[in-house]
């Protein structure tokens, strides 16, 4: 089957093992510039919108962007941020080919950004982020941890269907920028980006470490599983 499939195809694939999705979803950088569907970016939202939020709040905003100024904006965001960030990371992936990999794909997603059909925005309302007020712990958490699990679904939702998705934040380093940029009220955050596009390449099994590595028995450092 050709890397851009027809909606209906798309949609069908969402049938796929949810292990599978799971197994293989990861960063698909490198997308073609064909135009995605309105129905298929839509059904990625509706199922994201099936994730859970703290106090069942509900309090996202998805903004979908296919405006070419809006991309260009957001890309020289991006650009700025990797100028410093992909500068550094190249210098500490010295040595090692999997890392260099990666930073050839951000490389290559940087320069290609402005080409990447559909970029969603996933915001969060109210709770605004004032960056010098100190607020507990707890309250980052549930507020980040307010959009994330729906970006996930987002991602599987995605993966299913064939599209390449990835998801980012350095394009939005400076949130005011981003702000203007999208036309969001003070009121809206912005929390990252997830570009999507039918993939050039194809997607596979991520690698990660093993449970045994990660798991701890009722305390710390009680590798029980190992
Ligand atoms: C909070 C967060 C922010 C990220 N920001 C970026 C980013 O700005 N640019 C980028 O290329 N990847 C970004 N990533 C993607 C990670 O680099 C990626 O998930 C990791 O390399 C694993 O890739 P894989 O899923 O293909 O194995 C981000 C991931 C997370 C969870």
């Amino acid at each position: 089957m050709s890397n851009v499939p027809t909606t209906d195809e798309a949609l069908a694939d969402l049938s796929m093992p949810l292990v599978d999705a799971m197994m293989t979803q990861r960063a698909v950088r490198r997308v073609l510039p064909d135009p995605v569907d309105d129905a298929v970016v839509r059904k990625c939202i509706e199922l994201a919108l099936r994730a859970p939020t703290g106090s069942n709040g509900q309090n996202w905003e998805f903004v979908v962007v296919k405006d070419q100024a809006v991309k260009d904006q957001l890309g020289k965001r991006y650009r700025q941020a990797w100028s410093l960030y992909g500068g550094l990371g190249k210098r500490l992936a010295a040595g090692d080919e999997s890392m260099q990999k990666i930073l050839r794909a951000v490389q290559w997603q940087v320069d290609h950004f402005s080409e990447i059909p559909v970029l969603v925005v996933p915001c969060l309302r109210g709770g605004m982020r004032m960056p010098y007020v100190p607020s507990p712990f707890v309250g980052e958490s549930s507020y980040f941890g307010s959009i994330y699990p729906s970006v996930q679904n987002l991602l599987l939702a995605a993966r299913a269907m064939g599209l390449g998705a990835s998801l980012i934040t350095l394009p939005l380093w400076s949130v005011t920028s981003a702000r203007r940029t999208l036309g969001l009220p003070l009121t809206v955050t912005p929390v990252c980006v997830v570009p999507l596009g039918w993939p050039r390449g194809r997607y596979g099994p991520t690698t990660r470490k093993p449970v045994e590595k990660v798991v701890h028995l009722d305390r710390y450092g009680n590798r029980a599983w190992a």
